[in-house]
């Protein structure tokens, strides 16, 4: 399976800033056949993104949200059909945020992961459990229930079109990694519930303070397959050694 690396920015750089990034990254970041390097821009730095990296066909684009319709009376939202257009491949659906500062449900994250696999795009689906629930030893019922709450509506083979992102919310932005024996646990258990609905081949990426420095021992971790990288994605250089490491 294709390690993959991907940068999720949050509301951080314009477009300009963003042709910026990539004129530094890209000459740091050495490309292999083994893995897929992967931006969750801001929605309008899309196509700044795009004109940057033309031609780069290991460099996969994505954004950080859409709505469930394909248009409509909903100000200040896209869909997945005009992200589609607007050249994603990728969307983030369930991130922490969008649940714990946006009140987004479990609900909302089924209608859209059904919405972008509507529009033909693949669904980043992130699950993960406060530090009160992993105290409570509830880590697994509670990705397990994010997971197949989303997944409600899928079939088989949408279901292996997923990706899916373990970030634990303690761990985003803190400073604080969930050391890699813990993300394998956690891992596990995805891959467990995953495969029982066949659709084992899914990659389970760790999300939640990944580092230059931490990136290589979380990404040689048993049943981790990619990284989630939000703040240190923004540093081209970086990002570029966690993507070439
Ligand atoms: P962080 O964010 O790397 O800044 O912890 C990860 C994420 O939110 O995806």
């Amino acid at each position: 399976m294709r390690r993959v690396i991907a940068g999720n920015w949050k509301m951080h750089q314009g477009p300009a800033a963003t042709q910026a990034f990539f004129r530094k990254f890209l000459p740091g970041y050495q490309a292999a056949p083994d893995r897929v390097v992967l931006f969750f821009p801001p929605a309008v730095s899309l196509a700044a993104a795009r004109d940057a990296m033309r031609a780069r066909e290991d460099i996969e684009l994505g954004v950080q949200n859409v709505h469930w319709e394909i248009e409509g009376a909903f100000t200040g939202e896209i869909s997945a059909e005009m992200a589609a257009e607007a050249g994603a491949r990728f969307v983030l659906v369930g991130h922490s945020e969008r649940r714990h500062v946006f009140g987004e449900t479990d609900d909302d994250t089924r209608r859209k992961v059904a919405a972008v696999l509507r529009a033909g795009l693949l669904p980043m689906l992130c699950v993960g459990e406060t530090i009160e629930q992993r105290r409570a030893g509830r880590v697994d019922e509670v990705i397990l229930g994010q997971l197949e709450a989303a997944t409600a509506s899928l079939s088989r083979e949408e279901l292996g079109l997923l990706a899916l992102a373990y970030e634990p919310v303690w761990a985003i932005g803190t400073g604080e990694t969930a050391t890699p024996e813990d993300a394998s646990v956690a891992h596990a258990a995805l891959r467990r519930w995953l495969a029982e609905r066949g659709a084992e081949e899914v990659p389970i990426l760790y999300g939640g303070s990944v580092k230059p420095e931490n990136a290589a021992q979380l990404l040689s971790a048993p049943e981790v397959d990619g990284v989630l990288v939000g703040g240190a994605s923004l540093d081209p250089e970086g990002f570029a050694a966690i993507a070439s490491s």
